[in-house]
């Protein structure tokens, strides 16, 4: 089979003269019949996270010409984590959707997928799957540890626990202050087990990045050493036709989500994983990450819920030692970029540190996971995650304190006549995809800072919203439907009686009338739909989080073909 490149620059006649003309710029002849290798490059100064990424481009660049191909640098839309607002999951289907349309739109063969922050990989991987090109996912890896006062900092992690610190009087603000700078020590992303690095180790765990690569901090010379190989693999993925839908099976998706279970990952890699299988036609549920994940032990004390960091667990051996741990729950039939099952990558997988990633006879917790909840609040799905939730609050009976809007949660939540107490239930709505619209990471509301000062650490809080994989706490999150779709959650009163039952896997509201009530008004007032732009077509065709929050007219693909020639 000829190269796709070669409908645009094989042949005499006037169009191929003008594709190879306007690239030529130096470029040797032979370029144009080397198979064409965009590298998606999320770099960005507004994304410190993936700042550093041209220089790993260089390295991929190096590799695919060695290898027989032509490098081509392909800027995508970026998402920096902490500036993009309202929230960068927003934009997270916007990303995928640019970046499907250009590797559709140019003469690529085969792309190398270069993220870090939190919605860069999901978003390229969705478009990657769309377009169904050879492609290979390069992560740019975490930032080293930074260390304050002789402690180690997790960044965001620490971020929530010293402001909480802050509010509770137990640190001064100059303090706080000060361990700003000492947070982010290197270039990469967080280096907690946040979404960035679940994604980054769970699309290592689906078979889209080079066994062994995941996990790599930004500033070790081993990533450059990977960039090259990713960049001569990806020439040989064109020649043997290894697209995305030839190889991303059930089977890989059981392995992601084994994976995630085992590292303890963030909760927000279930609605990407979601969204990636919606593209490629994979018939996965949120149930399958119940069913898959919750009998897996959580192998690595990484925080949130932990105490190392990502500089540590790739010390330790990264996730192929996880992995080689849980052999027998992985799928054999997933395969990777390399062509080889994934379980054929774990033989010489050692683990150097038991302390950071246990051996399976002595797990951290012995079943780990996400786990799904249903009732009457949640009809279509709502997840916990155990291994971030204090123990004695997994069985829990409280009064609902209801927020309708993030607003509404900032302007009471330390109102020191705010009707609280530690069994209370904090419920925030208007905070799914479309009811903020983009689902923010705020489902880990601040406590009442009453509450704080009585020594209290944490609550059962719920929403239709999503967690920072930074975070911690008894949380239920991506409450579906949402509210703002008409979901249950809207029909919450001040005052019912939540009943939490994660043994069951039950979130209920007890009270007799409940699904017969009207939805709260002040909801509905708080919730302003977008009247232009993007904001407009992402409420108008978003999708709910128990499937992925796609919007409903990207999910699947389109291939790669394109007919029509401007000229
Ligand atoms: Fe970029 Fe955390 S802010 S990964």
């Amino acid at each position: 089979m000829g190269l796709r490149s070669e409908q645009w620059y094989a042949g005499d006649d006037r169009n191929a003269y003008i594709h190879r003309a306007w690239m030529r710029r130096g470029t040797p002849d032979d370029a144009f019949r080397r198979p064409q290798i965009a590298i998606a490059n999320s770099a960005s100064d507004l994304t410190p996270c993936n700042a550093h990424l041209n220089e790993v481009a260089q390295s991929v660049s190096n590799g695919v010409y060695e290898a027989g191909g032509n490098p081509l640098n392909l800027p995508v839309v970026s998402l920096g984590e902490t500036n993009v607002r309202p929230t960068a999951m927003l934009w997270r289907n916007m990303a995928a959707m640019a970046a499907e349309e250009m590797l559709r739109a140019n003469p690529v063969d085969g792309v190398v997928l270069l993220g870090g922050c939190d919605k860069t990989i999901p978003a390229l991987l969705m478009a990657a799957a769309s377009v169904d090109v050879p492609a290979v996912v390069l992560p740019g890896g975490p930032m080293l540890t930074g260390t304050f006062r002789g402690t180690p900092l997790g960044c965001g992690t620490d971020v929530w626990r010293l402001s909480e610190e802050v509010r509770a009087g137990t640190l001064s603000q100059e303090a706080f202050n000060r361990s700003e700078s000492a947070m982010i020590r290197s270039r990469g992303h967080c280096n907690t087990m946040g979404t960035a690095s679940t994604m980054a180790l769970v699309a290592e765990a689906l078979g889209t990045v080079v066994p062994g690569v995941a996990g790599t901090p930004a500033p070790d010379s081993r990533l450059l050493e990977a960039s090259h190989g990713t960049g001569k693999l990806v020439v040989e993925l064109v020649e043997k036709d290894r697209r995305p839908s030839t190889f991303l099976t059930k089977a890989s998706f059981h392995n992601a989500i084994v994976a995630l279970a085992a590292i303890g990952g963030s909760t927000n890699a279930v609605v990407h994983l979601l969204a990636i299988a919606g593209r490629l036609g994979v018939d996965l549920t949120l149930d399958d990450f119940d069913r898959v994940g919750s009998g897996v032990p959580l192998l690595v004390d990484l925080q949130p819920a932990g105490r190392f960091l990502m500089e540590d667990f790739h010390r330790a051996g990264g996730l192929l030692a996880v992995l080689r741990e849980v052999r027998d729950l992985l799928d054999p039939e997933g395969v990777t970029v390399t062509g080889r099952p994934l379980v054929e990558h774990l033989d010489d997988a050692p683990i150097w540190d038991p302390e950071v990633i246990r051996t399976r006879t002595e797990p951290i917790i012995t079943e780990g996971g996400i786990a799904v909840l249903r009732g009457n609040l949640a009809p279509s799905g709502a997840l916990i995650k155990p291994a971030a939730a204090s123990a004695h609050l997994l069985q829990h009976r409280g009064r609902a304190v209801v927020f309708d809007s993030i607003e509404d949660f900032h302007a009471r939540v330390d109102d020191p006549d705010l009707d609280v107490d530690a069994d209370s239930v904090l419920v925030l709505r208007g905070c799914g995809p479309r009811g903020y619209p983009g689902m923010p990471e705020v489902s880990n509301m601040p406590l009442p800072k009453k509450l704080l000062e009585q020594g209290v650490r944490d609550m059962v809080r719920i929403c239709d919203g999503r967690m920072s994989g930074t975070a911690y706490g008894t949380v239920v999150l991506h409450v579906a439907p949402e509210a703002a779709a008409g979901g249950p959650l809207g029909l919450v009163r001040t005052g019912d009686v939540i009943v939490l039952d994660v043994a069951n896997r039950r979130i209920d509201v007890e009270a007799p009338d409940f699904l017969q009530r009207s939805p709260s008004t002040a909801m509905a007032e708080a919730f302003a739909a977008p009247k232009r732009g993007w904001e407009r077509l992402y409420v108008d065709h978003v999708l709910g989080a128990d499937t992925g929050a796609d919007l409903d007219f990207l999910l699947g693909s389109s291939g790669s073909e394109v007919t029509r020639e401007s000229h």
